[in-house]
């Protein structure tokens, strides 16, 4: 073994022992020497004032130069008008020493800009219109004011929290400088007495930052960015994941900020604000009356600080300022990044829905993810070898359990060489794939971002003759540490990588794989056992000679971007590639499903995987899942089932556990625990239909597939700290059991009075709002349908989502108390983009209380489709139906019989037999 596999081995040895993350590894803000500096920013005091002569309109962008009354350094403010009810407010160096970074491939497209007019210029404000929204820019103190139908919404600098750090160079001061007393006698800027300067050089971490044993050598100095937002009238925020915290993020006030920078946290705890591997900075505020986004545009380490009313009272003059003397509720936030330009997004809202699209609209949705994709996925690290994949599959068919993926993590490859396999285990890797495909399964191998530093591998002689891997700033290729030892890190900023990487994927190159063999990328902040807080240092240099730090929690998604760009052509365009990652950004949704990372098989571990992925969610990673059973650490049998039954509702279902863990596929408890387990999984097999018809909405709407209750009951407040409920769409609301041996659990049933769930099981109807004690038992969870839906489902499981693609439908009918219900079926052919071509259906269902009908909603697309439509149940039906009468074209008008069931007031047609790609209707008859 060399002295690399050695500590190896130690160090996964001591990651599966340790008890608990070693905050020794990660910073504090304190630590962090831009996160202190933005931080002791003095409310009430900005420096920031607008020249109003400066103020010009360019089309739909106001533009004025912005000056620091401390530092003399003018900037060039730009306020831009978007579709959608979007501004963007944009801030830089007027000349700055060098360029800043401005982040690259967050945003899907330029966004659509939108028709701007001065309403009014006066000496200390311009207030502009853009449909229904406002912008005013009060001069000085400079302040950004925005108001969604004449509501102010947003305030940015209204607590004078901004800072811009220019860049500067490093000068030294001569020991008998007196200027230069308590501070770092070497590294400081000149300031003048009519400047007195920010401060950022009285920081000892401004030109070089210490820690543990990593020095951070900063050439470029102090240059951090940071601006305050005030959201008038919202209780709560959301969003920024991720973290492994409630939903709505708490206050700040006396603790660090929430910090989003990409990191491989080992074991990491719950009710956290540490960072994690992922960092989308966009957060929602939201009150009674509406929801207001900012997304804050920054790839650089970011923290950010959130304070409600409750926490300090310059919020409230604000709001006096504004609003008169009533008492408002209000959140603030406090972002602070450590490079870059000020470069935000005001998403307008004001429904939660239209505020989640809006970042949607900028950063792009998640495509239409393959049917298998959303089937139950089967993981370990590792199954063995080739002769262990098939004894699963097979011992899935042999309990009867539907699976459509089995995942190979590190141990497939050569010593970690990704893209050859170990052939002592995997000696016909396309035998193993074809017995897999035989069955309508994929398999799912792992591909990391480390590339093995051994000469014998073609990755690392090639990167190293074209010099594709970071390097350090004398140009020399940097070196870590990660699984197969010393490793380097291909740089994804160079298209000529991108191109290179993305062809090893090709099935020519990638030998023993076939287009069935879908893609996993981890470790992707990146992970570097041996660098600074686990990941790469921030003074290396990237394409372009940007440095690590600007581009950081970018850098997973240059890198998932090319495994799904190099999916896609491996097909010719033909399949929807399929990639995990665990590391995310902003637009990671256009590439890849994410999951939750490392937990544990905890209950509290289980328990947060729900607001983990509603977070997710909101920030347009609506694929999202969590490791069923819990990473590191064995599930007892209550927790195995119990994490089966809710991670059923999450998007993405994979069961997934650490090298040392016990097995424990369905089976390998005890008959109930895999009779319960079988249950749960063909359950959300029969709602795939749903769920494919959310994702497709998703596509083209940017809703969350998984949804907060306060998405759809905006004014209901005891909906708003509610996380361990979800919606899934609309139509279904789902409360997991957490907690062991419990025989009941508390459902809060939103619906603002209006609105009635039914237990899907028994069609017990649920008024709202209010909470209610539900009695369970190990064999179920509470899930409900809401009352006035339709929800598609297929009832005959199968071993795989393939086996069940053309199987017939049935159709769940709640009618509301007006007797109506409506709903939504997309049907295509589950893997290609021929949908993209008009081959697909999608479909309005309706009911009125006497004719369920089915009608197309796009009239163009069609669809030779062999399912057809098996059953339909109504809930709540009228009284006194004998039968029905189904009409269509193809099979014009056939007689249905009909029986209606008293214990569960559920009527039921079988068999009306109808192609589901015709329209038709169906009339109760009395
Ligand atoms: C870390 C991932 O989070 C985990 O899921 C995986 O099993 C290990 N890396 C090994 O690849």
């Amino acid at each position: 073994m060399t002295l690399y596999v050695r500590l190896g081995v130690l160090l996964l040895c001591l990651m599966f022992f340790a008890g608990a993350v070693d905050r020794n590894n990660f910073k504090t803000c304190e630590q962090s020497s831009f996160c202190r500096r933005c931080r002791k920013v003095e409310a009430g005091k900005t420096p920031y004032e607008v020249v109003p002569m400066t103020v010009t309109q360019n089309g739909s962008t106001l533009q004025a130069d912005l000056f620091n009354k401390d530092t003399g350094v003018n900037f060039i403010l730009q306020l831009t008008a978007l579709k959608d009810n979007i501004f963007r407010l944009h801030i830089n160096e007027k000349s700055p020493l060098h360029k800043r970074y401005e982040v690259e491939n967050a945003l899907q497209d330029h966004p659509r800009q939108a028709e701007l007019n001065i309403a009014e210029s006066q000496s200390d404000h311009v207030t502009v219109t853009s449909g229904p929204s406002k912008a005013i820019i009060h001069f000085s103190p400079f302040r950004v004011d925005l108001y969604s139908d004449d509501h102010l919404v947003v305030s940015a600098n209204a607590r004078g929290l901004m800072r811009f750090e220019h860049l500067r160079t490093k000068t030294v001061k001569q020991p008998d400088d007196d200027s230069s007393n308590n501070k770092n006698p070497e590294e400081t800027e000149a300031s003048s007495p009519e400047y007195p300067g920010d401060g950022a050089e009285d920081d000892p971490g401004a030109w070089e930052e210490n820690f543990k044993s990593h020095q951070d050598s900063k050439p470029h100095g102090p240059e951090a960015i940071a601006l305050d937002f005030s959201f008038p009238g919202a209780e709560h925020a959301y969003g920024i994941p991720q973290h492994a915290d409630s939903f709505a993020l708490r206050s700040t006030k006396g603790t660090d900020p929430y910090r989003l920078y990409n990191l491989d946290v080992f074991e990491y705890e719950i009710n956290e604000r540490m960072a994690l591997y992922g960092s989308i900075p966009v957060l929602y505020a939201h009150g009674k009356d509406r929801t207001t986004g900012v997304f804050w545009h920054n790839a650089a380490e970011t923290w950010v600080d959130i304070l409600s009313s409750a926490d300090n009272n310059v919020v409230e003059s604000i709001v006096n300022f504004v609003s008169g003397s009533v008492k408002k509720p209000q959140v603030d936030a406090h972002f602070m990044s450590e490079s870059g330009v000020i470069d935000v997004f005001f998403l307008l809202g004001p429904k939660p829905l239209d505020a989640f699209r809006q970042y949607t609209i900028l950063t792009g949705t998640a495509p239409l993810p393959q049917m298998f994709t959303l089937g139950y996925h089967q993981s370990r690290w590792n199954y063995n070898d080739q002769e262990d994949v098939a004894q699963i599959a097979d011992k899935f068919d042999f309990h009867d359990i539907p699976m459509d993926t089995i995942w190979l993590d590190i141990e497939w490859t050569d010593n970690k060489k990704y893209f050859i396999w170990d052939s002592r285990k995997f000696p016909n890797p396309l035998e193993m794939v074809q017995n897999l495909t035989s069955k309508g399964r994929k398999l799912i191998v792992i591909i990391d971002p480390h590339i093995k530093r051994d000469s014998t591998y073609y990755v690392h002689n090639d990167a190293t003759a074209n010099n594709y891997y970071v390097k350090h700033a004398d140009g020399k290729d940097y070196e870590g540490w990660c699984w197969p030892g010393a490793s380097s890190y291909l740089d994804f900023f160079d298209p000529k990588v991108r191109e290179y990487f993305g062809e090893q994927y090709s099935v020519e190159k990638f030998q023993g794989t076939t287009n069935d063999v879908y893609i996993w990328n981890d470790m992707n902040e990146p992970s570097v056992f041996n660098g600074p807080e686990i990941t790469m240092p921030k003074d290396l240099i990237h394409y372009g000679g940007w440095e690590h730090r600007d581009v950081h929690n970018l850098n997973c998604m240059m890198y998932t971007q090319v495994t799904y760009d190099a999916l896609y052509k491996r097909s010719g365009g033909t399949l929807r590639p399929f990639v995990l990652t665990r590391g995310h950004f902003a637009g990671s949704q256009r590439s890849a499903a994410v999951w939750t990372g490392d937990n544990a098989a905890e209950w509290e571990h289980l328990r947060i995987s729900y607001p983990m992925c509603l977070s997710a969610g909101v920030a347009g990673m609506s694929f999202c899942g969590a490791d069923v059973g819990g990473f590191f650490k064995n599930p007892d049998a209550e927790l195995f089932i119990r994490w089966n039954q809710a991670g059923a509702w999450l998007a993405f279902f994979r069961q997934h556990s650490h090298i040392d863990t016990k097995r424990r596929e369905p089976w390998t408890f005890n008959d109930e625990t895999t009779q319960i387990v079988r249950d749960a999984i063909r359950i959300r097999y029969s709602y795939l239909p749903y769920w494919y018809t959310l994702f497709r909405e998703h596509q083209v709407s940017g809703y969350p597939v998984m949804r907060p209750l306060w998405a759809h009951y905006s004014g209901e407040t005891e909906t708003f700290a509610v996380d361990d409920h979800l919606l899934v769409g609309d139509a279904i609301l789902v409360r997991p059991v957490f907690e062991p041996s419990v025989t009941e659990v508390s459902v809060y049933f939103p619906g603002e009075g209006r609105d009635t769930w039914y237990d899907v099981d028994t069609m017990q109807e649920h008024k709202t709002p209010g909470a209610t004690r539900i009695p369970v038992t190990l064999h179920k969870i509470p899930v409900y349908q809401r009352g006035g839906t339709i929800v598609p489902r297929k009832m005959r499981i199968r071993r795989s989502t393939a086996a069940m693609k053309n199987d017939p439908y049935t159709l769940v009918v709640i009618a509301d108390a007006e007797g109506n219900a409506s709903g939504k079926l997309y049907i295509d052919d589950e893997s290609s983009f021929e949908y993209r071509h008009g081959k697909y259906v999608y479909l309005r269902l309706s009911f009125d209380g006497k004719v369920l009908k089915s009608g197309y909603i796009d009239n163009l697309a069609n669809l030779e489709t062999a399912s057809w439509l098996e059953r339909v149940d109504i809930a709540n039906p009228p009284k006194g139906v004998k039968s029905a009468k189904l009409t269509s074209q193809n099979r014009g008008t056939v007689n249905l019989e009909a029986k209606y069931n008293t214990n569960n007031n559920v009527l039921t047609l079988r068999k009306p037999g109808v192609n589901m790609g015709e329209e038709w209707s169906i009339e109760l008859v009395n």
